[in-house]
């Protein structure tokens, strides 16, 4: 295998040479992950670490990094015999004291207890799921990355549903629904066993999503998650959605059209506007190759919160209307001196986040 030595943060790493896994490069490292890695090392210093899980580690640069880079115990698990020896040769080059274990990742996680479990699969986390909610202690994080989007976000709908117990909808904000149906899956799972899974910072970038959460072994909490899982309706006539429970589930639209549905997800922020700033300032006074990006990120992120209906594609709108496009700026501007919440979202470059409903918009936007 073709080596070569890379730095992230303040890490020292050998890497495969190429991203694509054959026989001569059998262990994987993806240098488009950099960002979701720093955003982690971040993710584990404000928030007090003792003890962090790689789980599916790769050539070991999450967790070689968060034992070099944050002061607490690591593990850096994966299930190839090749990886594992590039583990071990990572922790060595940098003189550290993690661990590196060679095992299954549920058998890892029937023995072992975890104040930061990260899971990073080739594309669905959720076989891994239960056993990473059951290992990680009270008040920890779970990390989670999903790279199967195209079943979230509702290109294969019926893997979504054998995957997540849930619909997708193919709207033009698919890849929010998709982010929300893998936290209430997740929030759903934990419940089983009277845990609460509340996200804390969620983000998608390019072919992924990402998910830290935190873990609260509380029946009362679990119980009051559960009032953030509902159903989202879609009208694909006037792009009206409206957040539902089971009860409030309607057949039609104000505007006459037919409701489509998606769900369970999770309805609720899916990020802590709080612990954003947290990450700002943290990313802001450490080393990292992709600080000015993440920066950016989570300064949106925690933006974003302020509103929980989903976004809307502004040329979508336009469209509707059969007006021409205009700048999101005055757009925002219009809404905001309306009265309304109106934001940018991290999801798309078109995407507005507003507190307006529909005909509020449409009101504005013809005027
Ligand atoms: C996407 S890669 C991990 C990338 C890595 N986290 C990084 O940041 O570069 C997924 C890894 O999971 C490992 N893996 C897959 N199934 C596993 C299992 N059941 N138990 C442990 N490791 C597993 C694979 O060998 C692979 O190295």
């Amino acid at each position: 295998m073709e080596l070569t030595d890379i730095i992230e943060g303040n890490t020292r790493l050998l890497v495969p040479v190429g991203e694509k896994l054959s026989k001569k490069n059998p262990v994987f490292f993806n240098p488009g992950m950099e960002l979701s890695r720093d955003i982690s090392v971040a993710a584990a210093r404000i928030s007090g670490v003792n003890r962090f899980c790689d789980l599916l580690a790769g050539s070991g640069a999450r967790g070689v990094r968060i034992s070099n880079e944050v002061n607490c115990d690591v593990v850096v698990n994966d299930i190839n015999k090749r990886a594992y020896d590039l583990i071990n040769r990572n922790i060595e080059l940098n003189n550290l004291n993690a661990k590196a274990t060679n095992l299954e990742a549920n058998i890892l996680l029937s023995n072992e207890r975890f104040d930061f479990t990260d899971i990073d699969p080739f594309g669905s986390p959720t076989r891994f799921l239960e056993s990473a909610i059951r290992a990680t202690n009270n008040g920890g994080i779970l990390g989670i990355t999903a790279t199967d989007t195209a079943a979230l976000c509702g290109t294969y709908p019926k893997a979504c549903r054998r995957k997540y117990d849930a619909v997708p909808l193919r709207t033009d904000y698919y890849n929010e629904l998709g982010l929300r149906i893998l936290i209430g899956f997740t929030a759903r799972l934990a419940a089983r066993y009277d845990i609460s899974t509340i996200p804390i910072f969620s983000h998608c970038t390019r072919h992924y999503f990402r998910t830290y959460l935190r873990v609260s072994l509380s029946g009362k909490k679990s119980k009051d998650s559960l009032k953030n899982i509902n159903f989202l309706q879609h009208c694909f006539n006037c792009l009206n959605r409206r957040i539902a429970s089971i009860d409030e589930i309607r057949e039609k639209c104000e505007c006459g059209g037919r409701f489509r549905n998606s769900g369970l997800l999770w309805t609720g922020n899916f990020a802590d506007s709080e612990f954003c700033r947290l990450l700002e300032g943290e990313l802001s006074a450490g080393k990292f190759n992709k600080k000015k990006e993440a920066i950016k990120l989570t300064g949106m992120i925690a933006n974003e919160q302020a509103i929980s209906n989903p976004y809307y594609n502004i040329h979508k709108l336009f469209r509707k209307i059969k007006r021409p496009a205009r700048p999101m700026e005055d757009i925002i501007d219009r809404l905001n001196s309306e009265g309304f919440k109106a934001e940018r979202t991290h999801f798309s470059g078109t995407g507005l986040r507003t507190d307006a409903s529909v005909s509020e918009i449409y009101n504005i936007l013809e005027n």
